[in-house]
């Protein structure tokens, strides 16, 4: 049994659990002049070298503390603005100019996130003590195949990123909240709801109704944390069948995050054009249209909301999932309390 503390547990999920790729940012955020942005805790440096690979490190030099960021790119290495130590891709300061030979030139003292961009974003690997090197990133197959053709919608909202996943496990507001939206104004109000369990994690499901509206949420975890859902189409709505979005939720700081739904539809040839014309002319206004609504309730919560719920049948899908990942957020902890490991 675990004997890590409520405090700790809490703190953890603020933050993000580790071991397992985030969504940081899309991959045009990042050029050849150093960004800084807070995610999962931490604050990371993030740019390219000079054949375009980006990299990040925490973004606080190894020195005296102030961040990398306001250094001067050099390839490979960051070189901090303050007094010039240089800190490599590894995390290693490899140049101490004030100090030549002490004992911080050459040792690994910085953080480094690995990075992959996928799908026109940047993903980093926040790993703890114990998983420094990072799994496979498998994305569902809106975002893998060919078959599918998705769109990018970045957002940041002002919020804890778990009222976003709460959200979307939560079809039914589909049927309330965007009632007036085009394709949600159907479907049962008083739906019952399963779950069904997946390789990857499950399905939250409304029996007996499909393709009528918002009708189920998948989590899954494939190296990452991500959510899908399909909205039906009217046939206004072009071809590809169902509406498909890919969600992907990170911490910024306990009152921001970072909001990515990929917008897919299974199309190829001439129907991909049709919808990529399609999407960009008629759709995508109306798409952030009914993201907006999502965002204005969230952002009014107060951040201690959800220590005042009254759940009813509806929301077993966003109980399942928040006993899911506090457990295992309790296992990460434990395991790093039982190697003597500080936490991450
Ligand atoms: S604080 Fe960075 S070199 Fe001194
Ligand atoms: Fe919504």
């Amino acid at each position: 049994m675990s004997n890590v503390s409520e405090t700790a547990v809490n703190e953890l999920m603020a933050k993000g659990l580790r071991n397992q790729w985030y969504m940081i940012c899309p991959s045009n955020f990042v050029a050849d002049k150093p960004v800084s942005l807070r995610r999962c805790g931490y604050r990371m440096v993030f740019w390219r070298d000079t054949t375009g690979i980006a990299h990040a490190l925490e973004d606080r030099c190894p020195h005296r503390g102030v961040p990398l960021s306001c250094g001067i790119v050099m390839g490979d290495r960051i070189a901090c603005g303050y007094h010039g130590v240089q800190v490599d891709t590894n995390g290693v300061a490899v140049c101490v100019p004030g100090a030549p030979g002490s004992k911080l030139e050459g040792s690994k003292s910085t953080k480094t996130f690995p990075l992959q961009e996928r799908n026109g974003m940047i993903f980093a690997y926040v790993g703890d003590d114990l998983h420094k090197e990072p799994p496979e990133l498998v994305l569902p197959e809106e975002l893998s195949s060919p078959e599918f053709s998705s769109f990018p919608c970045y957002a940041e909202w002002a919020g804890d990123y778990r009222y976003v996943i709460d959200n979307v496990m939560d079809p039914m507001h589909g049927t309330f909240l965007h009632k007036q939206s085009h394709s949600m104004s159907f479907g049962d109000t008083k739906a019952s709801f399963a779950i069904r369990e997946t390789p990857t994690g499950f399905v939250f499901e409304k029996e007996g109704q499909r393709n009528v509206n918002f009708d189920w949420t998948e989590y899954a975890q494939t190296g990452a944390l991500w959510l899908r859902l399909e909205i039906p189409y009217p046939k206004t709505g072009g071809p590809g069948g169902n509406f498909h979005i890919i969600g992907m939720y990170t911490p910024i700081s306990e009152t921001m995050c970072a909001v990515m739904h990929w917008r897919c539809r299974k199309v190829s040839g001439w129907q991909r054009d049709t919808w990529r014309f399609l999407y960009k002319n008629r759709l995508e206004a109306r798409h952030w249209h009914v993201l907006e609504q999502d965002r204005v309730m969230l952002e009014q919560c107060d951040a201690d909301a959800n220590q005042h719920e009254t759940l009813y049948a509806h929301d077993m899908g966003l109980v399942r999932l928040r006993r899911v990942l506090r457990n295992q957020a309790v296992a990460q902890l434990t395991a790093l309390a039982d190697a003597g490991r500080h936490v991450a």
